[in-house]
């Protein structure tokens, strides 16, 4: 399973390429809002272009960079995805446009179906295309069949949906059973939209794909993740990928028994061992 780091931190960005595990970076406007607020307060003087643009550069040519549009109707989505592929792609060639799935607001404004016509618009003009909020398989499907590159299941965002409906005091980083919660001791077991939990979700998207062959032509990207071990559940249902903040990524090279182990070998080390390091000890 591929990794794409959830954020729009340069710092985060470079360190965990540094790692060399990134294999993408996924983007949306509250990311990026924050990112460059946080470093104009800190005094530096930076436009969101000329940031993004830096990000696009450190991140580099063969690791796709999401890139969300503003708009929310067919036409305007079109105009502004083909802007920021024309003004952002030839910094390193990895520029890939987010539409949502469906764009239709809190209020019932919008046609449901204007992500769709934007994402098969886009993809018409080889504009490479991550269906972002996507709640349901059958979404899922709609934005595979209308040509994207990508789909974003939300699996974290479906547990506190979950979790709330069913009163459940949660933290957002707290582990979500895949099973989902139970309602009763009949077994009857609260749910969203008939799914028990964003891995559900993941892995519902996965079997379908696998089925009707979309998967040649499109990827998973679990999104809105929480915690390492819902990294592992995503991988294990057929994740293509995981978009991680950093948090969640750091958190992933933990476990105590690892730290006893270094502990352990540290105190066990004598100095003629230490000694076959030396490049130059006479040849036995
Ligand atoms: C995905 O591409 C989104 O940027 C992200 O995963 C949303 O996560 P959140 O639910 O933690 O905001």
């Amino acid at each position: 399973m591929k990794l794409f780091l959830d954020s729009a931190d340069i710092e985060y960005i470079r360190e965990a390429i540094s790692w060399g595990v990134v294999d993408g970076v996924t983007t949306n406007p509250s990311l990026i809002k924050k990112a460059v607020v946080s470093m104009q307060a800190g005094g530096a003087d930076v436009s969101m272009e000329s940031y993004i643009k830096k990000i696009l550069a450190t991140v580099g040519r063969m690791c796709p960079v999401s890139l969300e549009v503003a708009a929310l109707d067919h036409e305007s989505m079109v105009e502004e995805g083909i802007i920021l592929y024309e003004k952002f792609n030839s910094v390193a060639g990895n520029v890939v446009i987010k539409i949502p799935v469906c764009t239709v607001n809190g209020r019932g404004e919008g046609d449901p179906f204007d992500g769709i016509r934007a994402i098969s618009s886009l993809a018409d003009e080889k504009i490479p295309v991550n269906a972002t909020l996507i709640f349901t398989p059958e979404q899922a499907m709609l934005a595979a069949k209308a040509g994207a590159d990508y789909v974003s299941p939300f699996a974290g965002r479906i547990d506190d949906r979950i979790r709330t409906a069913a009163g459940v005091p949660f933290d957002k980083t707290d582990h979500f059973p895949v099973q989902g919660l139970a309602k009763t001791d009949d077994g009857a077991s609260y749910d969203d939209f008939g799914l028990m939990s964003g891995v559900d979700l993941i892995g519902s998207i996965a079997d379908i794909f696998q089925e009707y062959e979309f998967s040649e032509e499109c990827e998973i990207i679990a999104a809105s993740i929480r915690n390492a071990q819902q990294v592992r559940d995503c991988a294990e249902v057929g994740s293509d990928i995981a978009t991680v903040p950093f948090d969640v990524l750091k958190s992933m090279i933990m476990h105590p028994g690892t730290i006893d182990g270094i502990d352990g070998f540290t105190r066990d080390l004598v100095s003629e061992y230490t000694g076959l390091f030396t490049k130059d000890s006479p040849a036995q």
